[in-house]
């Protein structure tokens, strides 16, 4: 089997490198050799190299600056992921596609949503860079309408690796730098280890009759998940374990208010995972047991 990787120096990307099964022959591409907001350079290399499967790990990620780079947002996780599904389709090719928990806004009808997101419940972005994410869903559906058997769509939330800028790693530098720090707290939702997240995308591209939407976390053992305070405390008590952290400083626990940003981030955004962990029948990772895996890379 032939697999074309995109966005290959990400975390997602650097991941499946490092995990690619024996019996795939992988071509790794980054933004230079293949920029997947070239419509015709997208469908040349598609063509070119033939894979029975594209696994899209590139994306413009920076949720924040989105709100002013709107563009450069949607043209790399929307309309570029419409040039992937075209070209896939055109050649016959099963396209793997990574999309994010905020395209739903944590709010059920009377207040907080407190049940773990389905695939199909509906979305509804709050931010430049989640709307982004869902237009992409949207074109590539469109696009595959009539091959409705030959993609899949994993959403997965607050993604980190020993690779790239994450949560984690400014949080271990943080905790070296400074004497004391103020976490969000009223913001829930679950931690997921890129190098899991890569192995369910190498399973998935080996599955063909797995196909639609599906949702992929690290689990936290409870429909509430964890806030990143909660997140942050785990870091902590990880990094001193294994050397990382010289020793511990209060971590406050504040809310959204005390920590503005550019963009709106949903209050609660626990997706429920059971379709994808049943079908491809895993246990979900631990986000503790994760979090240790990853912290070892780095000491
Ligand atoms: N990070 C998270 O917390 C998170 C949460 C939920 C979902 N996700 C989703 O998970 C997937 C993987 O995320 P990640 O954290 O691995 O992302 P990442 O580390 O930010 O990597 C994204 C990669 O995409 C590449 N890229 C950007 N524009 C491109 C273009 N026009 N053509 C080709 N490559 C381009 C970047 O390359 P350059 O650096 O060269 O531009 C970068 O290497 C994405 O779909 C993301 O939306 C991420």
């Amino acid at each position: 089997m032939k697999v074309l990787i995109t966005g290959c120096k990400g975390q997602l990307g650097n991941e499946l490198r490092l995990s690619c099964p024996p019996s795939i022959e992988a071509i790794y591409t980054h933004s230079t050799e293949l920029d997947i907001t070239n419509e015709i350079t997208v469908l040349s290399f598609i063509t070119d190299f033939n894979p029975d499967v594209v696994i899209n790990a590139a994306a413009y990620t920076a949720v924040d600056k989105a709100e002013a780079d709107k563009d450069a947002a949607y043209a790399v996780n929307a309309a570029a992921v419409g040039y992937l599904a075209k070209a896939c389709k055109q050649n016959n090719v099963r396209l793997i596609q990574v999309s994010t928990d905020f395209v739903f806004n944590g709010n059920s009808v009377d207040g907080m949503q407190l049940t773990p997101y389905l695939p199909e419940d509906t979305v509804n972005p709050l931010s430049v860079y989640g709307d982004s994410k869902y237009q992409g869903e949207q074109l590539l559906q469109q696009e595959m309408s009539d091959k409705a058997d030959s993609f899949a769509i994993v959403r997965t939330s607050w993604l980190y690796s020993s690779q790239g800028n994450n949560f984690v790693k400014t949080m271990l530098r943080l905790m070296n730098e400074k004497d004391h720090l103020g976490i969000v707290a009223d913001q829930y939702g679950a931690p997921t280890w890129a190098a899991n997240l890569a192995s369910i995308c190498w399973q998935l591209a080996q599955r063909a009759d797995l196909n639609g939407i599906f949702h992929y976390s690290n689990a936290t053992g409870s429909d509430q998940g964890i806030s990143w305070y909660d997140f942050a405390c785990g870091i902590q008590v990880e990094g001193i374990k294994q050397g990382l952290l010289n020793a511990t400083i209060p971590l406050n626990a504040i809310i959204t208010a005390d920590y503005p940003t550019p963009a709106m981030r949903p209050a609660y955004s626990v997706m429920n995972c059971s379709k994808l962990n049943q079908a491809l029948n895993i246990e979900p990772n631990d986000w503790k047991e994760s979090l240790a895996a990853m912290m070892k890379q780095l000491s």
